[in-house]
């Protein structure tokens, strides 16, 4: 069918999926035309074209989503269900998702453009292992007994659901990011309204099959897609929905704030942008830190919030790393991601004009291009394909090397020493993620100590687990994703005094 590439054989399951379009929203157990039978199309970033209409949902299918949400959180199908039987359901939909994972890979590449190899050997086993992860603690949400300074008192604490949770969820990661909120908000036993990016609506549409086919009670999970104005935005707003997750631009999380603030104090909790510093010291395995240096930021075309976008060497193995990290670059290929390309395309024109707009704000600016920074044409003229960028520079006060690209752009600079390292590490709004190279221990853990980063990788970086808490300092946001952190991101706590006496 015209919408692969030629030469590529798309599973049934993807082609039914697609011609059974417009795709509709996940109300109380039905799929639903919006309220104002609004669409728009999922696009393509591979060649441009539109993969499917999709509905757009409007504030009036939130005030549909909320009430379904909240039926079905007071419903005792699910709020009497146990945590054992909701680990069981949990575990259910970790089997789904492996059993599909050929057709939600194809989908996830179609829609993000990430490569098949990479959807189908991250993204979508790595969902599955997120709702495995949950399903174990869904019978481990546990209190405490308290001893007080009164006598005859019995004192215990509770974690209860939080209640109706919004998660709205950005386009970098669509399927995993999706099972990186639902799975513990579900294993708490709360009910959820999910709204993914616009750009990347079909592996949420096709998880919400799942989910059915899996047996979540009606209402418990409702998935409404949209754009941020008015979907995004209703959802905050609205003062039935006890707390929002979110993961996107700091921009975005600033207005969510604002939004709970004015409306019924929900929780928040912000998995935000980075402008994440990487370090090579000169005693650095020097093939495994160019390597890493090169997948720590072009890694998901750079579109990944912890990439390593501030990559700072010290000053005796700088040309060595420079000209490294180069021509490692020059060697990843660049394709749809149904062709065996290491990277796809950027995931839209907004971004690949955003990003763009950085390249020349660098140049500009006095930055040297060591590699790429040009669109790329010929047959992939019609995508939204970069080349891994190369910037090297001397000044922290550009704006390449301060504000998130979203894209595969690097800047480069040398240190010459600790005190200036640490200060210019950490001279940034953001806090996501840290990397360390070398073969000093001490060293190692001391950069850990002092770098303002809610994640530190040595000698290696970007691996994520759902075992391992995830989150930001500064204005990379709050709130720890994953772990048993994830548990008190939906969870609250009531205490019963019981007077014994
Ligand atoms: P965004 O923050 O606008 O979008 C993320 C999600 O928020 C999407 O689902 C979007 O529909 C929703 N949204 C947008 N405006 C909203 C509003 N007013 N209220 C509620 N929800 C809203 O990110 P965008 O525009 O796609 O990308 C812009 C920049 O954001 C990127 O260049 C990148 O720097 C950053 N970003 C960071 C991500 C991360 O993982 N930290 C992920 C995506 C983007
Ligand atoms: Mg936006």
């Amino acid at each position: 069918m015209s919408i692969a590439p030629p030469n590529v054989e798309l599973k049934p399951g993807t082609i039914q999926f697609l011609e059974s379009g417009p795709k509709k929203l996940l109300l109380g157990g039905e799929w639903l035309d919006s309220a104002d039978g609004a669409v728009f199309e999922s696009i393509n970033p591979a060649n441009g074209k539109g993969l499917v209409q999709v509905a757009a949902a409007s504030s009036a299918d939130v005030d549909r989503a909320v009430q379904a949400a909240r039926g079905a959180f007071e419903n005792a199908s699910w709020n009497r269900m146990s945590g054992a039987d909701r680990g069981n359901l949990l575990w259910k939909i970790a089997d789904l998702i492996e059993r599909y994972t050929d057709e939600l890979s194809e989908l996830e590449t179609l829609d993000n453009g990430k490569p098949l190899r990479v959807s189908s050997r991250v993204d979508v086993p790595q969902a599955a292992k997120h709702f495995r992860y949950y399903a174990g603690w869904a019978s481990k949400i546990e209190g405490s007994t308290i001893p007080v300074s009164f006598p005859n008192q019995l004192v215990y604490t509770v974690r209860e659901p939080m209640g109706v949770v919004g998660l709205i969820i950005p386009w970098n990661f669509p399927l995993l990011m999706a099972a990186w909120k639902l799975a513990p908000a579900l294993a708490c036993g709360n009910t959820v309204i999910l709204k993914p990016a616009e750009q990347t609506p079909l592996t949420a549409i096709r998880l919400g099959e799942i989910l059915i086919e899996a047996g979540v009670p009606a209402g418990v999970v409702n998935i409404l897609t949209g754009y941020g104005v008015p979907t995004g935005a209703a959802i905050t707003a609205h003062p039935g929905i006890d707390k929002v997750a979110f993961t996107g631009s700091t921009e975005v999380g600033r207005k969510i704030m604002s939004a709970a603030a004015g409306s019924n104090l929900k929780r928040v909790s912000l998995e935000l942008g980075g402008k994440s510093p990487n370090v090579v010291f000169a005693d650095a395995d020097m093939s495994r830190a160019i390597r890493g240096a090169t997948w720590a930021v072009f890694s998901n075309t750079g579109q990944e919030c912890v990439a390593g976008t501030r990559l700072f060497v010290e000053r005796p193995v700088y040309d060595q790393v420079l000209e490294g990290l180069a021509a490692d670059s020059q060697k990843i290929r660049i394709g749809n991601g149904f062709s065996g390309a290491h990277l796809g395309p950027v995931v839209s024109e907004e971004q690949l004009e955003r990003i763009l707009g950085y390249i020349a704000s660098g140049k500009s600016g006095g930055a040297e291009v060591v590699t790429g920074g040009e669109r790329l044409g010929g047959e992939l003229a019609d995508g939204y394909f970069l080349p891994p960028t190369v910037f090297a520079h001397h000044d922290d006060s550009l704006q390449v090397v301060q504000e998130e690209i979203f894209g595969p752009v690097v800047a480069v600079s040398a240190f010459d020493d600790w005190d200036e390292l640490v200060a210019r590490a950490n001279a940034t709004q953001y806090g996501l993620a840290a990397g360390v190279w070398t073969r000093d221990i001490s060293r190692a853990h001391r950069f850990a100590a002092a770098v303002k980063a809610g994640t530190v990788w040595v000698n290696q970086y970007g691996l994520i687990d759902a075992a391992a808490p995830f989150g930001g300092y500064k204005e990379s946001g709050f709130g720890r994703e994953m772990g048993k952190d994830a548990i008190e991101l939906y969870t609250q706590v009531k205490t019963v005094w019981v007077n014994l006496g």
